[in-house]
């Protein structure tokens, strides 16, 4: 038997599926996604899901994770190096630069969606596909478009039901002022490293920020006494992240501040944030971001500065779940097609096609001409009403409608016309479900 490859995932309908790996929970969640971005103006924007490998590398940096260890990496035909996208801001900040986008406006808002590909240890909530929805804002400084994006996030997930989550502010400054701040945690750590994990001791050397993020319960004494990287930053840092602060305070979205909160990406410049979540496991980071204005200049376009974040759907599913706070879409039919004569089967084709021809979701039995079993087929397909087609009634032109919920039977006449308009009719009557 062929298996799925380790860390990827089949996405099912509900009733051979199970926890969120359920096609009608995705479909809610990207019913929400539309909706929520359409209510800030994002428009989609869709990149290819592999791209030179030269686009993550320079974008995501080449000490990062992801690069150094994370990425599907492989020769095509003509040994030109590709990867599939281990997530989407470099992508889009390729095809802005490429299709001239700055000349074409002076702000971009840009949503996109679809699976991401890292090579880490599967476990709860990390998978090697998993599904991104990312926003990217392209073209302010201001850090009213960091509000903007992060109250988007926010807006979303509290439409889709979600309470327990937090939402965590840090600034990594800018350029100059983070520069201070590592000389700075060259000297903290210097006489420490022996006591701390291969990690640390690795990015010390290699990206000695990202130490801040070791989860290793021996390393946590000497992170939590660690300088703080507010205090590093220079003046303009400070206000701009006091902007965002103010911004967050008047829109009344709570947070709270994590000096330690840097981020696995080496793109970010002044805010960084992340929402999490308590009830989902070692995976909390539902929602990642923050501003990235020296990218677009360093992958080869102007000095435009930027803000984006993203989130995973399986984990921003486990967290819903976890609250019981997701319903399915209901992608149930209208009417199911109780056939009683087999001589009329042609007419019940027709019938089936004309009505879904005129958009009522519409099915019919899987074969049994038994008439007990094909109700019992339409009670479990979720339809709302059986149309009886043949029998007496049919004989005397009209049509029997059963309510599957109340059992209560319905006889329409439809002499003069085609049985398809009176179903279309009470369709309507009833309106949609
Ligand atoms: P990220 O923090 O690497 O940021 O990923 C964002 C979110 O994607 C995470 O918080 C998590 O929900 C989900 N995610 C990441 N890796 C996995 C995985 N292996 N399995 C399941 N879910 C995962 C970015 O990707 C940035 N591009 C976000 C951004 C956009 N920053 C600025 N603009």
């Amino acid at each position: 038997m062929q298996k799925k490859i380790k860390g990827t995932n089949d996405i099912l309908p509900g009733f051979l599926g199970e926890g969120v790996f359920v096609s009608e929970f995705w479909q809610r969640i990207e019913e929400e996604i539309l909706n929520t971005a359409g209510l800030y103006s994002y428009r989609e924007i869709r990149t290819p899901i592999f791209e030179n490998t030269e686009v993550f590398v320079k974008g995501i940096g080449d000490t990062s994770d992801i690069v150094t260890k994370e990425m599907y990496t492989f020769s095509d035909r003509s040994d030109r190096s590709m990867t599939l996208r281990p997530e989407g801001t470099a992508s889009i900040v390729r095809s802005y630069i490429e299709n001239s986008i700055m000349k074409k406006e002076p702000i971009s808002r840009f949503f996109y969606g679809g699976p991401m590909f890292r090579a880490e240890r599967p476990q709860k909530g990390r998978y090697r596909q998993f599904h991104q929805f990312g926003v990217e804002c392209i073209g302010g400084d201001s850090a009213k478009y960091d509000i903007e994006v992060i109250s988007l996030f926010w807006t979303l997930l509290s439409r889709l039901g979600l309470k327990d989550m937090e939402l965590v502010i840090n600034s990594v400054g800018n350029t100059q002022s983070r520069a201070v701040y590592l000389d700075k945690l060259k000297i903290y750590f210097k006489d420490k490293l022996d006591g701390m994990c291969k990690e640390c001791k690795d990015r010390y050397e290699k990206n000695i920020l990202r130490m801040l993020d070791c989860k290793v319960d021996g390393c946590q004494d000497i992170l939590n006494a660690v300088p703080s990287i507010i205090d590093s930053l220079s003046q303009e840092s400070k206000d701009f992240f006091n902007g965002v602060k103010d911004g967050l305070e008047n829109l009344g979205i709570p947070y709270i501040i994590s000096n330690r909160l840097v981020r696995g990406l080496d793109y970010y410049t002044e805010t960084a944030f992340e929402i999490i979540h308590g009830g989902i496991g070692a995976q909390s980071t539902i929602v990642g971001g923050g501003r990235y204005n020296d990218l677009i200049l360093q992958s080869g376009g102007n000095s435009v500065p930027a803000v984006g974040a993203a989130f995973g759907i399986e984990r921003l599913l486990l967290a819903l779940l976890d609250e019981g706070v997701i319903s399915p879409v209901d992608n149930e039919p209208f009417y199911f097609i109780v056939l009683l004569d087999k001589e009329m089967e042609a007419d019940a084709q027709k019938i089936l096609y004309d009505l879904r021809l005129e958009g009522i979701p519409s099915t019919e039995s899987d074969g049994s001409r038994n008439m007990a079993k094909q109700l019992k087929s339409a009670d479990k397909s979720g339809a709302r009403f059986a149309v009886f087609i043949g029998g007496d009634e049919w004989t005397a032109s009209s049509v029997m409608v059963k309510d599957l919920k109340t059992s209560k039977q319905n006889e329409i006449s439809f002499k003069d016309s085609y049985p398809l308009s009176v179903l279309t009719s009470f369709y309507n009557k009833l309106g949609v479900k």
